[in-house]
């Protein structure tokens, strides 16, 4: 760093002696430095300090109403410990005592009175220098934790990206237009959003509830485009697109996956213990209870290869029938809320 920035730097200085003052001022002053400030009622040093943001602050060990150590406590306790906030005393006793107890609160340099202006001017330079030095780090450090999340963020829009795309390979298995795992997913998060959720929740589950039947790239065409009744052992094979499914998306690290693994695994579920796994209650995790009722709905009103789309009134009313049985009561009630929007 060039000295011509140094000399601009914010210097604050604490003497309750006003020729003291007077002598360092003047030496900043035969050296070009223009920003400094001067108080000689140390009970204003916090006020004043909160105020002008120093970059270096020159401090008297000795003063009436509060002395240095008082003021460097008082300031060090409202100073984020990231922070480099030089502090060069100065006194006239410098006793091992008396540096160790400065030392202890703070203190980065002394400077002994009477003073020698080269080496006044040496020692705010050089502690000018580390605090630009620090400045410079934490920048770069910010700038790093910057590209950090930019990233992160880029992997997970990908991420998000890939999972659409895998939800609609899916989907293309057992439905020509693609179209019923975004309805579901589109259900799922105005559900979510109806109960209540936090908003990242609502969005994680919307995104995330169109992977529900991506087991369902595993189960045989025979089975899954079969148009009539499935046979028992044919049900059982189906049944396990759920396991199948949440393995294909386990051992996730972002939560977008941990939350598909988990609506994969239990979108099945009853609320009586009735389902695929045997779940019940509230041990279904809640993004399951929702695309339960999503899911269902969605197929009830659509076209499927074994069946006719049912009038709307009597999928409404077909999934309040279930309400506390198949269904999480609070969940119908919500998707009730949705349907009458
Ligand atoms: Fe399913």
């Amino acid at each position: 760093m060039l000295d011509t920035s140094l000399t601009a730097s914010r210097i604050l200085i604490i003497d309750d002696q006003s020729s003291n003052v007077l002598l360092l001022e003047g030496i900043l002053d035969e050296e070009d430095y223009t920003g400094y400030r001067s108080i000689t009622d140390s009970r204003h040093a916090l006020p004043i300090f909160l105020e002008y943001q120093p970059d270096l602050i020159l401090l008297d060990l000795q003063m009436p109403f509060m002395d240095g150590f008082e003021v460097m406590h008082q300031l060090r306790a409202c100073m984020p410990s990231s922070i480099f906030l030089p502090i060069l005393v100065l006194t006239a006793d410098i006793t091992p005592e008396t540096k160790r107890q400065a030392l202890a609160e703070g203190a980065n340099d002394f400077l002994t009175k009477p003073f020698d202006p080269m080496e006044v001017i040496l020692r705010i330079k050089n502690l000018l220098r580390t605090r630009a030095l620090h400045l410079q780090l934490q920048d770069q450090n910010q700038l790093l934790e910057q590209k950090v999340r930019e990233r992160t963020a880029e992997l997970e829009e990908t991420q998000v990206e890939i999972l659409e795309r895998l939800a609609l390979a899916a989907e293309y298995r057992d439905d020509d237009t693609g179209e019923h795992t975004q309805r579901v997913g589109r259900t799922s998060g105005l559900i979510a959003q109806a109960l209540g959720l936090p908003e990242a929740q609502v969005e994680l589950i919307r995104r995330a509830a169109p992977l529900h039947d991506v087991g369902k790239i595993a189960i045989p065409d025979a089975i899954l485009l079969k148009p009539g009744k499935l046979t028992v052992e044919e049900f059982e094979l189906m049944k396990t697109h759920t396991t199948l499914g949440a393995k294909m998306m386990s051992g996730g690290r972002f939560p977008l996956l941990q939350l598909a693994e988990e609506i994969a695994l239990t979108h099945h579920e009853h609320w009586d213990g009735a389902g695929y796994i045997g779940l019940r209650g509230e041990s279904i995790p809640i993004a399951g209870r929702i695309v339960s009722v999503a899911d269902v709905f969605d197929a009830l009103t659509y076209i499927r290869p074994y069946k006719k789309a049912w009038p709307l009134s009597d999928a409404i009313e077909e999934i309040q029938r279930q309400s506390g049985r198949q269904f999480d009561a609070r969940v119908v009630e919500a998707f009730l809320a949705v349907i009458r929007r």
